[in-house]
């Protein structure tokens, strides 16, 4: 078993991130058996396919290592590193740019909502994104990736350049397997019950950081847009009511139950009464977390050391199969 994934070191990480990926990623890391590792990654090559400020994504990147490591991502236990100090991400997707096809990546969904009108002006990284993910993951013969449900197509999309990959220059990667969380696959925003929970949503209303204090936090909650109706006894009556299914969910993933059990004991109360518990219910999940965090971010020589080494190491499981790969292709090295 070889678990990898990966998020962007843009913004906040923000409850989505955690409850769809980040949590998954702690899980996985202490149920490994001793000796073996989980690989997890700041996407800081990727952060460029966007308009970026280089101080900033710099910032970021240290940031988004102590955010994770403030989540319960062990250093020791897991290889916790950034894309641009392992080259061979790079190089790889280089690669691979031979066998993905144009007609696949103009499918993606990503491609589609980010380019939005304006796909001449876009940059070839955008378009290229999901090449660059697939050798993040095929890289290190990964065979299961821990994301949300946004990420599925561009998992689907790294398993068919393997399998082409494989076909047309023989078997050398293995074929990963998506892991998505069954309740908290898609956290939606506060404001919008059919939008997803987001860091680049311009209403920070519309999201809880998992930096957010108390006060906040709360606030965020009462003023999270509802309907008027008392929450129903069986998940079925959540039917057409986005925002009371997305906050149902929620203090379900946050309990480490189901919407049938919160439905079973909340069922009948309206948004006045229930809102505070659910606010309760983040605030004490969230204290631990930002308490690290403010800590780790203290030490910056830290958090940059403990990036290096993941990269060292990264870069050591990296190497066979990018070579296996330039020689595959027929590549003299
Ligand atoms: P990113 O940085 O957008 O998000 C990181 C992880 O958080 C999950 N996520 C959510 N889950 C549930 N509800 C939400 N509202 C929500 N928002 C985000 C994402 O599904 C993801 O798992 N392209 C990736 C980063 C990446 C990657 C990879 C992931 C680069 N290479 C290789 C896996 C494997 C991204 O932008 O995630």
């Amino acid at each position: 078993m070889r678990v990898v994934s990966g998020i962007q070191p843009t913004g906040n990480l923000h409850l989505g991130n955690y409850l769809g990926a980040i949590r998954n990623w702690v899980r996985m890391q202490d149920a490994m058996p001793a000796g073996d590792q989980c690989l997890f990654f700041l996407a800081d090559m990727h952060a460029i396919s966007m308009p970026h400020d280089p101080a900033e994504l710099r910032r970021a990147t240290l940031e988004m290592a102590a955010a994770l490591t403030a989540c319960g991502i062990d250093p020791a236990r897991s290889i916790l590193f950034n894309q641009a100090q392992v080259p061979a991400h790079a190089e790889l997707q280089w690669l691979l740019n031979g066998t993905a096809r144009m007609g696949w990546l103009n499918r993606m969904t990503q491609w589609k909502d980010k380019a939005g009108k304006n796909r001449e002006g876009a940059s070839i990284a955008l378009f290229a994104y999901p090449v660059l993910q697939a050798a993040d993951v095929l890289l290190y013969q990964a065979t299961h990736v821990p994301v949300g449900d946004d990420q599925k197509q561009h998992l689907e999309l790294a398993r068919d350049i393997a399998q082409k990959f494989n076909t047309d220059f023989g078997e050398t990667f293995t074929l990963p397997e998506p892991i998505i969380p069954p309740a908290a696959a898609r956290i939606m925003s506060l404001r919008d019950g059919t939008a997803k929970m987001s860091k680049s949503d311009p209403s920070d209303m519309s999201r809880i950081n998992l930096v957010d204090d108390a006060e906040l936090v709360m606030q965020k909650v009462k003023k999270a847009k509802t309907d008027p109706e008392p929450l129903p006894s069986e998940p079925g009556g959540l039917a057409g009511r986005a925002e009371a299914l997305n906050l149902v969910t929620i203090y379900a993933a946050l309990s480490d139950t189901t919407p049938e059990a919160v439905l079973a004991e909340h069922g009948g109360q309206g948004f006045g009464a229930f809102k505070p518990k659910l606010g309760e219910l983040l605030i004490e999940t969230l204290r631990p977390i930002s308490t690290r965090f403010s800590e780790l971010l203290g030490d910056q020589e830290a958090l940059d050391a403990i990036l290096a080494r993941g990269a060292a190491k990264a870069r050591e499981l990296a190497a066979p199969t990018l070579e296996a790969t330039y020689t595959a292709l027929g590549l003299v090295r």
